[in-house]
């Protein structure tokens, strides 16, 4: 049984924890508005959810999940994530996040800035082709045929483990793809994103995937 931290409690935050309590972990979630504000979503989510300061949910955490938006990461403190395997589901909506530029120009990525970010901590890349909604129902046992599998990013092999080893334990096979320098593979607007797809799916489709310049 693990701890998940989890920052950011709208539809991704909400629904990985629907999918990590069911499968036996415990959740600690934050917002930004605070933890009097998740009254509801705590009482939903049951016994083995807390609601927590951005702070804490960082230190409570055996790993922490970001899914906040992207523009937002700059806020994310860095002493408490120090040495932690952070999962990061963000994905770039210059709408909603403004533009970009190391992104518009292909010279990074997401997660690569959630890295440079956070530079003690292990960033790993995940759930961000997945629908949120999916995750809870999409989650089936290991060794399920045609288990739906997510492609998971990252520089640190450990760290990569310990991200395949929990989502494995939330219902899905773990694909790893390289570094993070290649995850705008299963970004916003790739063949990948959001369609469903079997472990083999994924390294086909996310290997077929060519970079296109951002809209
Ligand atoms: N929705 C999907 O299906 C989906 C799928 C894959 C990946 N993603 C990606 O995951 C990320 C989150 O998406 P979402 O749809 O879950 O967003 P969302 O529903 O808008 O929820 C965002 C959450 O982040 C919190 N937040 C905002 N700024 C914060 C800050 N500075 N510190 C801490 N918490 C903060 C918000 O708290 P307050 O409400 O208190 O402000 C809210 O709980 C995005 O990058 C998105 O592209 C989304």
């Amino acid at each position: 049984m693990t701890t998940l931290g989890i920052i950011g409690a709208g539809n991704i935050g909400s629904n990985v924890a629907k999918a990590a309590l069911a499968a036996g972990h415990d959740v600690v979630i934050a917002n930004s508005r605070g933890p009097e504000t998740l009254t509801d979503l705590v009482g939903e989510l049951g016994d083995h959810a807390r609601a927590a300061t951005i702070e804490d949910a960082a230190t409570a955490g055996d790993l922490v999940l970001v899914a906040i938006p992207l523009a937002a990461i700059d806020t994310l403190p860095t002493a408490p994530l120090a040495g932690k395997v952070v999962l990061d589901a963000n994905n770039y909506y210059p709408g909603r996040d403004g533009r970009i530029a190391a992104l518009d120009e292909n010279l990074e990525t997401t997660s690569g800035l959630l890295q440079r970010h956070l530079p003690q901590s292990h960033v790993v890349k995940a759930f961000n082709h997945i629908n949120a909604r999916d995750i809870p129902a999409d989650a089936t046992p290991a060794g399920t045929a045609d288990r739906r599998a997510l492609g998971i990013f990252g520089e640190d092999p450990d760290a990569k483990r310990v991200a395949a080893a929990f989502l494995d334990s939330v219902g899905y096979d773990a694909v790893d793809l390289g570094g993070l320098a290649e995850s705008w593979r299963l970004e916003r607007d790739t063949p990948g994103y959001g369609k469903p797809m079997t472990a083999a799916q994924v390294r086909e489709i996310a290997a077929a995937t060519e970079r296109v310049v951002q809209q």
